[in-house]
């Protein structure tokens, strides 16, 4: 794909807006993923494009476009035609790039337009196979006498897995060495393979290996237990008190994309996420999706800024900086 100026962006700047509204989509949409494929945001971006092009009557194609956290596909997106045809999910990262990037190329409280909301999703905490501590007293205890031996994935500074290693290693009060990977898809493999000794990723991902114990659960990151994990606890309720951390994801499309265009993609995200399908994967993996009020433009944009406002002090109290 290439992210240049196209014919029905000189359309748009021609003011045929209307026209070109009209007639829209009338070629495959790209969805633009800023993790590795297999992960979960890919996975979430999969299920929803696949559903979405039911009733846009076009593909909704899947790039993933990696690195640097997510920011390389939000740059990217932020200059790309605002005709439509190139859409951005992401998550919490978008949140979190202001204050990670003290040199970031976008804005992402202004170079967008906002869509839509999508689903929430609920994170665990996750050991190899053969990590000792069978819990997470026991984690907690084991990590404190070999925190120089041990180490951490995640999918990079804005990623969601480095944010809730973030604030584990601050919970127990541990530096951990970690490990970057371009999306949570590799780490988890690392993981698997034994090569890395801990990870904090998505159910989206995680459920089924959890299901078929090839890793080791310490709980769920949300503030009560989740109803495709009913039996394991939550870390707060073992402990870790006030440990939340939950995935959101909107929906981004260039700033100056058509109003009418952005209407369409609300009506078939809408539309998605009342799709069975759809709703049975997301159901399966531990997602929720998000209520009525998050579906719109002004829901995603001012849940955005208090999620920017929420995560800068965080961000630089810790110096977490990603330049
Ligand atoms: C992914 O899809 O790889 C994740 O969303 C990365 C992350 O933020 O941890």
């Amino acid at each position: 794909m290439k992210f240049s100026r196209s014919v029905p962006a000189l359309l748009l700047a021609l003011g045929c807006s209307g026209v070109f509204a009209q007639a829209y989509p009338s070629r495959p949409v790209t969805l633009v993923v800023p993790f590795a494929a297999g992960g979960p945001t890919d996975v979430v971006a999969r299920s929803l494009g696949q559903a979405m092009t039911k009733s846009l009557g076009q593909s909704v194609v899947i790039e993933n476009k990696l690195g640097a956290g997510g920011t390389l596909a939000a740059n990217a997106v932020a200059k790309a035609a605002p005709d439509g045809y190139t859409v951005l999910i992401h998550h919490n990262g978008m949140a979190t790039a202001p204050s990670l990037y003290r040199k970031l190329p976008f804005n992402p409280l202004t170079d967008f337009e906002y869509v839509s909301q999508v689903v929430d999703v609920p994170m665990t905490l996750l050991g190899k196979k053969d990590l000792p501590p069978n819990n997470l007293a026991e984690l907690i205890v084991y990590v404190r006498a070999n925190a120089d031996k041990l180490n951490l994935a995640h999918a990079g500074l804005g990623a969601v897995s480095h944010l809730c290693g973030m604030v584990f290693r601050q919970a127990v009060g541990v530096e951990l060495q970690t490990v970057p990977y371009q999306g949570t898809a590799p780490a988890l493999n690392a993981l698997l393979g034994g090569q890395v000794d801990l990870l904090c990723d998505q159910t989206t991902q995680t459920i089924p290996h959890i299901k078929a114990g090839t890793v080791k659960l310490y709980g769920v990151t949300t503030s009560s237990r989740i109803a495709a994990l009913p039996q394991v606890a939550t870390l707060d309720e073992q402990g870790l008190k006030g440990f939340q951390v939950v995935v959101w994801h909107g929906i981004y499309v260039p700033k100056g994309t058509p109003a009418p265009v952005i209407e369409k993609l609300q009506g078939a995200v809408r539309a998605a996420l009342k799709d069975p399908g759809f709703m049975q994967r997301m159901t399966d993996l531990g997602a929720e999706i998000v209520p009525d009020a998050k579906l719109t433009s002004d829901g995603l944009r001012s849940w955005l800024q208090a999620e920017v406002d929420r995560y800068g002090p965080m961000i630089r109290k810790a110096g977490a900086y990603a330049d």
